[in-house]
């Protein structure tokens, strides 16, 4: 017989709201489980929450919030930008502090389920965001907006691709011709959603960090393995150079957790971190 506890997260003092767009995946799945064990208010979006409770330890985190929906509907992304009340009292409402977003499509037998998951998914949440900040900056109802007070910009995680740079080839020569000849389509649709937050971020609608792993395995976290590279796509400069073949979507997730979500994230903002092993 299993038993079920409900685990207590630490004070949620000073703790970010987070919204996770893909979390019944790996990547976001992995940063899922550690922002809850760190006491951090997360929200999934997810279309069949089962999907996600089915693969948690425990699914009465008191610090989860699952919202049933489709990520390429600006509507619904639009309630799940608000944070919750939470449970000492505190009033909800503000627009969250990050989202990350690890939207993903699955290869079928005719090429991939859906060729422009990802450039849907940010077309949808620019919206959304857009109808936040139209209404009201940071969500406490007292038009900031409107009245020209500076508004909340939140920060954005987004999980792309390696092998997508304008700027330097990130993947190792014998990795191109798969690349090329089977990881066009998907590519296309990363390089498109990349496009669109470099755009957001320029009218100061977000602070984007891209993540281009390179190809995931689904192995365990690992310790010291992780290499990782720094571009700066806006003013087209490698900062920092990482290539390799493979890295697990869980030490992906835990990189999103360490560097962005648990951390400060900052020296991240504007910049894509190549990780591999
Ligand atoms: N495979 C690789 O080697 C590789 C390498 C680098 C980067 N990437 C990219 O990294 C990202 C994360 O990959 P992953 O393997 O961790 O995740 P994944 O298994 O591809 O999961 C994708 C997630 O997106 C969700 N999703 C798709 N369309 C949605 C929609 N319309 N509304 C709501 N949710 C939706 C799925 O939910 P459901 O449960 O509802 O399907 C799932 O949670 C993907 O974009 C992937 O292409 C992959």
């Amino acid at each position: 017989m299993t038993t079920m506890t409900t685990p207590t997260p630490p004070n949620q003092n000073a703790k970010k709201t987070i919204l996770f767009l893909g979390a019944t995946g790996g990547v976001a799945l992995s940063a899922l489980r550690r922002s809850l064990a760190a006491g951090h208010t997360c929200i999934a979006l997810c279309r069949t929450p089962a999907n996600l409770t089915a693969q948690l330890d425990h699914t009465t985190w008191s610090n989860l919030h699952i919202i049933q929906g489709d990520a390429h509907d600006a509507s619904t992304l639009h309630a799940c930008l608000r944070t919750p009340a939470t449970e000492d009292g505190k009033e909800g409402g503000r627009v969250v502090d990050t989202i990350v977003s690890s939207l993903g499509a699955k290869p079928t037998w005719k090429g991939i389920s859906d060729a422009h998951v990802c450039e849907k998914g940010m077309v949808a949440l620019l919206e959304a965001l857009r109808r936040r900040r139209a209404e009201d900056g940071d969500g406490d109802g007292d038009g900031d907006a409107a009245r020209g007070k500076k508004v909340v910009v939140p920060r954005l995680v987004a999980v792309t691709s390696t092998g997508i740079s304008d700027v330097a080839r990130d993947v190792p020569l014998p990795l191109m011709m798969l690349y090329r000849a089977l990881l066009h389509t998907p590519h296309a649709d990363k390089k498109a959603m990349e496009g669109l937050a470099v755009a957001a971020g320029k009218a100061g609608e977000v602070e984007w960090t891209f993540v281009r792993g390179s190809l995931y395995t689904n192995g365990p976290e690992t310790e010291g393995l992780v290499r990782v590279g720094v571009e700066d796509p806006v003013k087209g400069v490698v900062e920092k150079e990482a290539m390799g073949y493979t890295i697990s979507r869980e030490d992906v997730g835990k990189w999103v957790f360490e560097e962005c979500l648990e951390g400060d994230g900052r020296q991240w903002v504007g910049k894509a971190a190549i990780l591999t092993y």
